[in-house]
């Protein structure tokens, strides 16, 4: 029989990226009243990657934002930026709750995830499409979120590269195991591409935490396509598919 697998529920994390900078706050208060779970921050260098976008005072700007009711909504840092450390006590000060950074930015990857920890944030690491997935066998204990891009980082609007599917499934499985021997969960998330029309897919590989941001900015009723992403990753069976042979 196969193994459980984890039953964390889908979050649904907008990527600001495609939203307009000209009413950053606007925009944020928009989709968390519209259902977002997270809003995730790329940050981006032209460096690591060909292109430059936000810091640690644009998180501050949008931290007293990041509401709903009395409920604190994480602000989900992901960091495309090269060299990693120096940045991690200026986000986690700035108001982050999640910060995640691609291991080949990092000259020590496990001192970065402890750098994170120690600043009272929850830690990740990322994985380009490329990618393989050793180190996250090492630093499995030191880790909250696990996020595979399904498009190469640096532009929003891109296609979902599918061969992710398979690379999700995977993790899902290392990720399975390893909540079974230790009880504790981490989430499974997914950046570039995703829409109404793939998630459920996405979901049945074994994600359960989505990045999109051009499919929610793109339309003009946040709510609708919150509402639509959520029912069909909820509905899709998490799990389910297998990877190819
Ligand atoms: C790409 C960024 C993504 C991007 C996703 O480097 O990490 O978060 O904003 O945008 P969509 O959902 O439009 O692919
Ligand atoms: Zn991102």
């Amino acid at each position: 029989m196969a193994t459980p697998h984890t039953t964390l529920p889908p979050l649904i994390a907008p990527s600001i990226l495609s939203a307009d900078f000209a009413r950053l706050g606007e925009e944020v208060r928009a989709v968390i009243d519209a259902g977002a779970d997270w809003i995730h921050f790329d940050v981006m260098d032209n460096h690591y990657v060909p292109n430059l976008t936000i810091g640690p005072a644009v998180c501050e700007a949008i931290r007293p934002y990041c509401v709903r009711g009395e409920a604190k909504i994480p602000i989900d840092v992901h960091l495309m930026v090269r060299p990693v450390d120096a940045l991690i006590g200026l986000f986690a000060k700035a108001g982050a709750s999640v910060i995640t950074f691609h291991p080949e930015a990092s000259d020590h990857v496990d001192r970065s995830l402890s750098l994170i920890r120690e600043s009272g944030c929850q830690s990740g690491l990322v994985f380009n499409p490329a990618t393989p997935l050793e180190t996250l066998h090492y630093v499995m204990d030191k880790i909250d979120v696990v996020l595979l891009m399904s498009v190469n980082p640096g532009f929003g609007g891109q296609a979902f590269i599918p061969a992710t599917l398979d690379k999700l499934v995977r993790v899902r499985r290392m990720l399975d195991t390893y909540q079974e021997r230790t009880g504790r969960p981490i989430r499974l998330e997914v950046d570039g591409g995703i829409k109404v029309d793939n998630i459920a897919e996405v979901a049945a590989a074994g994600a359960d935490t989505f990045v999109a941001g051009s499919a929610v900015f793109g339309q003009r009723d946040y709510r609708s396509v919150i509402a639509s992403l959520r029912e069909r990753a909820a509905g899709a069976g998490r799990g389910v598919r297998k990877e190819a042979a």
